[in-house]
């Protein structure tokens, strides 16, 4: 797919990504040839676990896990609440640590621990919307017991320093769960050498279609665990619900197109796509009414976040603004609006410092395969045709 809709540029691949190239056709293939239910013992049945159980090795593969390591869910949003819930459902309570710029998935998943006794703790970041390191030995000292960090930041793109708070988690056998949904849109890590327990991802953010989104889960957590969803026992008994075997090839088809990296390179993975995000960069940072949001270097690859002013150096909505672009032929995301769609003061940017007037003035620009270097120029016309636009409407 060249491009979702001809005429317009869609920047938005942190809320949704379109089709890569084959995933349709493999998703058409295994329906017409494997739709039925996998639990099924006839002939028909089989094709379809055989079709599940394929992709699942194919999916496993790509990240080095272990195909009983990988649990289906609908969602990176489910597979965070299986995570959080299904390992603290066994354990007594005490302290979650989570970031303080946390998808709402995690923030509402904790959320509803605390109402089950759960002491939830949310680690500060700076002003980049890096969590403090400086506070580690005193946050992960009892009584931890378990620690959601989420790696690439979806509205202002910030890396997190995964790996140091793993081995330090690691050393405290406090089990590591990570919002990996962002992160591994742009590049594989290697789980068998990642010191994490829990990763979340999901396919539609991969260019796989939506419902579904996978947990991997490392084997001495997930026999402690406790199931979120009962019935059929389906995925080892983790997560009940007749599993999709047309998603799961799908997932598999996107997941096989993205790059391999080694987790310390997560910046620089994205097939490239850096390049275009940086030379984007390049051009509008010279505009004195952009300001360059989030970490400049550990950053997602595909993933640009700006803050908005007019000429008074007065922030401007980034609705407004999310709305201009998309008369000029830009889709592109307001910072604060996350899923619900709702105006209010981002929680990020909140976290990070900002003043308030500016805390509903970031926008997100997130590239991905459908776009090439010669999308540059007219990219950066029409953001300068939407942001006059912004300030005299
Ligand atoms: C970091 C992160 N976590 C979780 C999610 C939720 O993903 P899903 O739509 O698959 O539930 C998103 C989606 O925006 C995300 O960016």
């Amino acid at each position: 797919m060249a491009r979702p809709e001809t005429n317009r540029f869609y920047l938005d691949a942190c809320a949704t990504a379109p089709l890569r190239p084959g995933v349709f056709e493999r998703m058409a293939e295994v329906q017409a040839q494997a739709w039925a239910n996998p639990s099924s013992l006839h002939q028909d049945g089989i094709a379809a676990a055989e079709a599940l159980e394929r992709a699942r090795f194919q999916i496993a593969s790509r990240f080095t896990a272990l195909p009983d390591e990988l649990v289906f869910t609908s969602s990176a949003t489910e597979s965070v609440h299986l995570a959080l819930h299904g390992l603290a459902g066994r354990q007594a309570t005490g302290r979650l640590l989570i970031s303080a710029v946390e998808h709402p998935a995690v923030a509402g998943a904790a959320q509803q621990l605390s109402h089950q006794g759960w002491d939830v703790q949310e680690w500060p970041v700076d002003h980049l919307g890096r969590i403090r390191l400086d506070l580690i030995d005193e946050l992960l000292a009892p009584p931890t017991r378990l620690v959601s960090l989420i790696w690439g930041q979806s509205e202002v793109g910030t890396l997190q320093p995964l790996l140091e708070v793993a081995e330090a988690c690691r050393a405290r056998a406090i089990p590591l769960h990570t919002d990996a949904t962002q992160v591994v849109s742009q590049g594989i890590p290697s789980w068998c050498d990642l010191p994490v327990d829990l990763l979340t991802a999901s396919a539609h953010k991969c260019g796989g279609p939506r419902g579904i989104g996978l947990l991997l889960v490392r084997p001495e957590w997930r026999a402690a665990m406790t199931p979120q969803l009962l019935g059929g026992g389906q995925e080892g008994g983790l997560r009940s619900g007749t599993p999709s075997a047309v998603l799961a090839a799908g997932m598999a088809s996107a997941i096989d197109q993205v790059e391999r990296v080694d987790p310390s390179a997560m910046a620089h993975s994205g097939n490239g796509i850096a390049h275009l995000r940086d030379a984007i960069r390049e051009r509008l940072a010279t505009d004195p009414r952009l300001e360059i949001c989030g970490d400049p270097h550990d950053r997602l690859p595909h993933h640009l976040s700006l803050l908005v002013r007019d000429d008074q150096h007065q922030p401007i909505s980034a609705r407004h603004f999310v709305r201009c672009l998309d008369r000029v032929g830009l889709a592109v995301s307001s910072g604060s609006a996350c899923s619900s769609g709702k105006d209010s003061d981002s929680a990020v940017l909140t976290a990070m410092g900002l003043p308030q007037a500016f805390r509903r003035s970031g926008i997100r620009i997130s590239l991905g395969h459908w776009l090439s270097a010669d999308d540059l120029e007219p990219i950066v016309e029409r953001f300068q045709a939407g942001l006059e636009m912004a300030l005299h409407s």
